[in-house]
């Protein structure tokens, strides 16, 4: 009887924590049967004492790849969080194959998961699997990336739009664009996968800070290629980063035009980018190249001067409040702003910035990305994910 008593419980609560989430309206009032969760406070990838999950339950992990590097940093972080947490998980990689997603999480669903996190291939193509959840009662928190189906339940990410402002503004810084004079530098964009969320987000971030210079003539793309289908680059594939950023060099900037700045909006372009300039450009200057995630090769190039900087999100937090949030809605906790102190790392509540259809909002807790440049490696090693070699280069720990 009790058990059956718990149950109920349990599902009265997250069914109140589901309906609290992406429907905008105001969280559930505190429920007197849920037990404070104890979400972990660590800030570092080292799990906290494992708080024994509130019924045991099963969580399914669905990551978009393996080929992109971060994601089997976040797979790991979130695999290790919630079974420190005490909850049995299922984890998937779906080979960035849309369809092979939707099937892992049927999969999950049938397998009686009781909360999904999911990191979408295409945020616009998992409405059937979201519904199936939603039918089911399994709430969704869409990992980094938005899923545009008004049944998720919540979004974690970094704040998406300031990683592109941090990527334009450190043009800005590096070239003194403010006291440019009459000099005008030459620039070009890589954007990332147009069926990624992110994607537009990053790029309208770093153009929103460099447009006014392109309009005031400081900065010139050459390659006169700035509408995001033209720049976009399909899986954030470094192959195809490399060869358009190799078709631009041989059609624009053969005749000894210089190349002053390549704007790229992650590492895997910027390494496909980066390959592209070492080998097919002809200029003497060193061109300023930006990136985001901290991938390995791309800090070497940071190190050898190759690449200028990379926006660092730490993924191992981002874990820490995936499952900080999880333990919530599944505990029936009221959800908002209130949960933020619990997490014990720097994150923004916002109700306004992410719709997964049109007015409708989802309620996110946005992490805060920073610069990397060789000057201050050393607080990705301080993180406890990164260590460095005699030689300066950094090497993620897992
Ligand atoms: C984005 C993610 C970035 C970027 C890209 C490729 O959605 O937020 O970190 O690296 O995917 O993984």
């Amino acid at each position: 009887m009790k058990k059956k008593l718990l149950g109920a419980l349990l599902s009265v609560a997250m069914v109140a924590s589901l309906l609290a989430g992406c429907s905008g309206s105001a969280p559930a009032a505190d429920d007197a049967n849920a037990t404070q969760a104890e979400a972990p406070v660590s800030d570092s990838a080292e799990a906290e004492a494992p708080a024994p999950a509130a019924d045991g339950s099963k969580i399914g992990i669905s990551m978009p790849t393996q080929s992109l590097e971060r994601w089997n940093r976040d797979g790991a972080y979130l695999d290790e969080q919630f079974r420190a947490a005490g909850y049995e998980t299922v984890l998937t990689y779906s080979d960035n194959d849309a369809g092979k997603q939707v099937n892992d999480i049927q999969n999950m669903l049938a397998d009686g998961v009781n909360l999904l996190v999911v990191a979408a291939i295409d945020g616009e193509a998992l409405n059937t699997v979201m519904d199936e959840a939603a039918e089911a009662g399994v709430p969704v928190i869409a990992y980094d990336r938005l899923i545009m189906n008004d049944a998720v339940s919540y979004y974690v990410s970094f704040d998406n739009y300031t990683v592109g402002t941090l990527q334009g503004q450190f043009v800005v810084d590096q070239l003194d664009l403010d006291n440019a004079g009459d000099k005008v530098y030459n620039i070009e964009f890589t954007a990332g996968d147009p069926a990624d969320n992110n994607a537009g987000y990053f790029y309208q971030g770093a153009v929103d800070v460099l447009q006014p210079y392109i309009d005031a003539g400081t900065l010139n793309v050459v390659s006169g290629q700035t509408d995001f289908d033209s720049v976009a680059t399909a899986q954030w594939s470094t192959d195809t980063a490399l060869e358009r950023a190799q078709n631009i060099l041989s059609s624009y900037y053969a005749d000894g035009t210089q190349l002053d700045v390549w704007v790229c909006s992650n590492d895997s372009t910027a390494l496909g980018v980066a390959q592209a300039i070492t080998s097919d450009y002809a200029g003497s200057n060193t061109v300023l190249i930006t990136g985001q995630d901290g991938d390995e090769a791309n800090l070497k190039n940071v190190v050898d001067g190759i690449q200028t900087m990379t926006v660092y999100k730490n993924v191992s937090n981002e874990s820490i409040v995936t499952l900080a949030l999880a333990q919530a809605m599944l505990n029936g906790e009221e959800i908002g702003e209130s949960l933020i102190p619990s997490f014990g790392i720097d994150c923004a509540f916002d109700t306004e910035s992410y719709e997964t259809s049109a007015g409708h909002k989802c309620p996110s807790f946005l992490l805060v990305p920073s610069v990397i440049t060789k000057d201050n490696l050393q607080e990705l090693v301080d993180t406890g994910l990164y260590t460095m070699d005699d030689d300066g280069y950094l090497h993620a720990v897992q």
